[in-house]
């Protein structure tokens, strides 16, 4: 049983995008898989499920209003469970600003359906608020995907950073799975990007890049992971030998 979040506070870095192929190309490989949305901009719940509206998610899971269990939904396009997020989810940090035993809300909820998962999945937001706070507490490790570009080394810093915080603040260690290259394009820059992330920060980096590839984008749109949009195009299979390096 695995508990991953997959995080970057940095944009755009393809966190939802890796969250909903790894997590979907794990589900045909067998396992039983739930993919948890964290981000108000619900991006993830939009990807498989259109404008469809959900009466509980996340939301009303974290304040405490109903079980996570009465908020999953299966999306049988994708093949695993989802708990969706929606826009409310932004001013969680204030709602509970003054709640005892804030940063592990998540932990305690996901508890009773943990035995029913192979993997569970959170699709952090770029932002480090109490809803990243809670992934992490609620993680065994996390994964990071980066698209290559000079900044990336600064996103995996601040990441780093956040870790040491929950260890030395909240006393639990979170374990760094390691770096997914994302967007890649063979340029100059990424490769040395690549190689400081492992030498510099002593990351593994899988070796399964995903390259940049417009099917991508338009399996968001068709609302189906890209090995079942666009099942051979390199973008897709780059997800899926991924997932299996990953499992
Ligand atoms: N391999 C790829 N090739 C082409 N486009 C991609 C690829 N991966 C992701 N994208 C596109 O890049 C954009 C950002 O991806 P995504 O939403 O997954 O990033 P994110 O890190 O989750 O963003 P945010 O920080 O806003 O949550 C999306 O439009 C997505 O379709
Ligand atoms: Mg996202």
């Amino acid at each position: 049983m695995a508990v991953v979040s997959v995080i970057n506070q940095k944009g755009g870095v393809a966190k939802t995008t890796t969250s909903l192929n790894v997590a979907s190309n794990w589900a045909a490989m067998g396992k039983r898989v739930l993919l948890i949305d964290l981000d108000p901009q619900s991006s993830a719940t939009k990807a498989v499920f259109g404008d469809q509206e959900f009466e509980k998610t996340i939301f009303d899971v974290v304040m405490n209003q109903c079980l996570i269990e009465d908020t999953i939904v299966h999306s049988d396009r994708f093949d695993f469970d989802v708990v969706p997020a929606e826009i409310l989810l932004s001013g969680i940090d204030l709602q509970l600003a003054a709640h005892f035993g804030r940063e592990t809300i998540l932990r305690r909820k996901l508890e009773p359906i943990l035995r029913r998962y192979d993997a569970i999945l959170f699709d952090c937001s770029p932002s480090l608020g109490l809803m990243t706070v809670n992934a992490l507490m609620a993680s065994q490790d996390i994964i990071i995907p980066i698209c290559p570009e000079y900044f990336s080394l600064k996103g995996i810093e601040l990441i780093l950073q956040t870790l040491q915080n929950i260890r030395t603040g909240l006393g639990y260690k979170v374990g760094v799975r390691g770096v997914v290259i994302t967007r890649f394009r063979d340029r100059r820059i990424a490769k040395k990007v690549i190689e400081d992330v492992q030498e510099v920060y002593g990351l593994k980096v899988y070796s399964n890049y995903i390259p940049d590839n417009i099917a991508v984008e338009e399996a968001h749109h068709d609302h189906s992971p890209v090995h079942k949009y666009a099942p051979k195009c390199a973008a897709a299979k780059a997800y899926t030998s991924l997932a299996k390096e990953l499992w």
